[in-house]
């Protein structure tokens, strides 16, 4: 089915705006709005290409203020939402839980309850749906050889992050059954490209090498993460969203399980033949090991059989050709990341890792 209004939360995030420019590639005609609060994590800049046009619209605003959703929808005749709104960063959440609840938790309830009674202005109709963006961690964590993670995999989150996305999910689900809302979840595995905030482990690794900074690995750096390009999420969402059958939800992920050091060496070593200058070559010698994160998930793997079965979607980007083209990005567009790198990022990089970011 096609849907051709649509509200973006998040959108100036790292998924949510690669989801943007994805979908005004592929549909230029239809109208899109982005709802996001430009918290430290958002950033106008990466939508700023789109500004002017006609069919785009940039709204600063909390997923929490009831009053702004309920205009955004009516005045749109908004036919889906696509929510990516979220606090994102475990680290962060860990140092302070406050914000992942009131966004992820009671930020979806406002966006649900919202929906709903738009929804039921509209008749109830099935021409509309709520896409919620989940992740992989709401499964907690696995052992070296346990089976991956399906669509019925029991709930076990570990971090404050994941278990304020469980619940978030928990509601999605209970707005189908309860109320009939047209819902889909999707719970998707480690996302990785261009745009991607400075604090998350590969944009961090690049930015620091090209620093000559040490590069923190926590605890043995033996913890495994399934990595997507996130062009390749982009086009499992666009599927879901399209051919999804409310209700559902949809495991996603890349296929490619790797250990964080096997990661890091592998980035090291692109950034060796990459960059025409580096502070540090090889950049390798920069690898420091530093202590754990509390509560360190050990592994994650996804089983995304049931997207390609029922929707035939399959990741299409290699984790070599993805990371290069993502070492090349960050080499490219130092004018997007360099101001990331704020008096804000500072002081949280100093908490966080107890190491002179200087
Ligand atoms: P991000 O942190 O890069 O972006 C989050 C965006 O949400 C930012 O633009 C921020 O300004 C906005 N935002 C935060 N609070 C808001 C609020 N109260 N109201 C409006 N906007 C608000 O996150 P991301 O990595 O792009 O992740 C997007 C979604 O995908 C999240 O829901 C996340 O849980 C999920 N996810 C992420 C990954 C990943 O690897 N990054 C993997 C699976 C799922
Ligand atoms: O699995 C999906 C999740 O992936 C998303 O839900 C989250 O929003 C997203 O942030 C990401 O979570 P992770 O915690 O897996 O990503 P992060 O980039 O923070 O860390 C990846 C791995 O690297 C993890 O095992 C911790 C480790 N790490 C991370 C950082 C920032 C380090 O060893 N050193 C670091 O400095």
């Amino acid at each position: 089915m096609a849907f051709h209004h649509l509200l973006v939360t998040g959108g100036a995030g790292f998924i949510g705006a690669n989801f943007v420019h994805h979908w005004c590639r592929r549909y230029p005609q239809d109208r899109l709005v982005v709802l996001d609060a430009l918290t430290y994590a958002g950033n106008y800049q990466t939508l700023a290409p789109l500004a002017g046009q006609a069919n785009f619209r940039f709204v600063q605003g909390d997923i929490n203020d009831q009053r702004l959703v309920n205009e955004i929808l009516e005045q749109e005749a908004i036919t889906a939402v696509v929510h990516f709104a979220a606090e994102s960063h475990v680290d962060r959440s860990i140092l302070g839980p406050v914000a992942c609840v009131q966004t992820n938790v009671v930020g979806t309830f406002n966006l649900l309850e919202c929906f709903r009674q738009y929804w039921l202005q509209q008749g109830q109709a099935d021409q509309f749906r709520f896409l919620h963006i989940s992740t992989d961690e709401v499964f907690g964590s696995l052992a070296p050889t346990d089976p991956a993670f399906t669509e019925t995999t029991a709930y076990a989150p570990n971090s404050p992050y994941s278990a304020s996305k469980a619940g978030s999910d928990h509601l999605v689900r209970s707005y189908f059954h309860t109320y009939g809302l047209p819902t889909l979840i999707t719970n998707c595995s480690n996302n990785y490209g261009p745009y991607h905030f400075p604090e998350k482990l590969i944009p961090l690794m690049c930015i620091n090498i090209l620093q000559g900074k040490p590069l923190p690995i926590y605890g043995d750096g033996q913890n495994v993460r399934d990595w997507l390009y996130v062009e390749d999420h982009c086009r499992a969402l666009e599927t879901v969203l399209r051919q999804g059958q409310p209700g559902e939800r949809y495991n996603i992920g890349g296929n490619n399980e790797v250990k964080n050091l096997d990661l890091v060496y592998l980035l090291c070593q692109l950034m060796d033949e990459l960059a025409p200058q580096l502070p540090v070559r090889p950049c390798q010698q920069l690898i420091t090991f530093v202590k754990d994160r509390p509560g360190h998930d050990r592994r994650y793997a996804i089983d995304a059989s049931k997207i390609r079965r029922e929707l035939g979607w399959e990741p299409q980007v290699t984790v070599e050709t993805g990371l290069r083209k993502t070492v090349q990005w960050y080499l490219d567009n130092e004018d997007w990341w360099r101001p990331l790198l704020s008096a804000e990022y500072q002081a949280y990089y100093q908490q966080a890792y107890d190491l002179d970011p200087k």
